[in-house]
């Protein structure tokens, strides 16, 4: 079998590990931050059959939607608002293994069931949150934390 077909049918740790190299390849050929922001959303989001993979960015005092996979969303988020306004208020990755139980909790689609959100930032400031979502409870954990972590401050 070849050397990629079996990495991607392995496990999450392989193909995080395939992505983020790929990823280094993609940032190594383009500068443009949107247009990286946009190809990561979609090698993620084809990668894990999530939901809905995506950006938002900082614009004043609010998020706004950037570069993203699935379906419409909201297109702005409050500093502290949801767990979007929350990673960024706070300045660090939220896993939410059952957004029901988070306070606050924004259901741009009544089918999200868990989430995490990654700050991407800039001399030490948060400038961008990338949003993962599932249709299931408990997909992401600290796996993903650490990957989406590498792979956000490659941007
Ligand atoms: N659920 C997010 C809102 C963004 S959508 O999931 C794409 C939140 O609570 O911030």
């Amino acid at each position: 079998m070849a050397e990629e077909l079996k990495i991607a049918q392995g496990g999450k740790n392989e193909r995080y590990d395939l992505l983020y190299r790929q990823v280094v390849s993609l940032i190594e050929a383009e500068s443009d931050e949107i247009a990286n922001m946009a190809n990561v959303a979609a090698m993620i989001h084809y990668t894990f059959d999530n939901l809905w993979t995506g950006f938002y960015r900082v614009v004043g005092d609010e998020l706004i939607l950037g570069p993203f996979q699935g379906p419409l969303a909201c297109s702005r988020i409050a500093y502290g608002k949801g767990v979007c306004g929350a990673a960024w208020q706070r300045a660090k990755t939220l896993v939410i293994p059952d957004v029901e139980l988070f306070p606050g909790h924004i259901a741009c689609s009544s089918l999200s069931r868990s989430e995490i959100v990654v700050p991407l930032y800039r001399d030490g400031r948060v400038v961008a949150v990338l949003d993962i979502d599932s249709n299931e409870v408990g997909t992401y954990d600290d796996i993903d934390r650490l990957w989406l972590e590498r792979i956000v401050a490659l941007l």
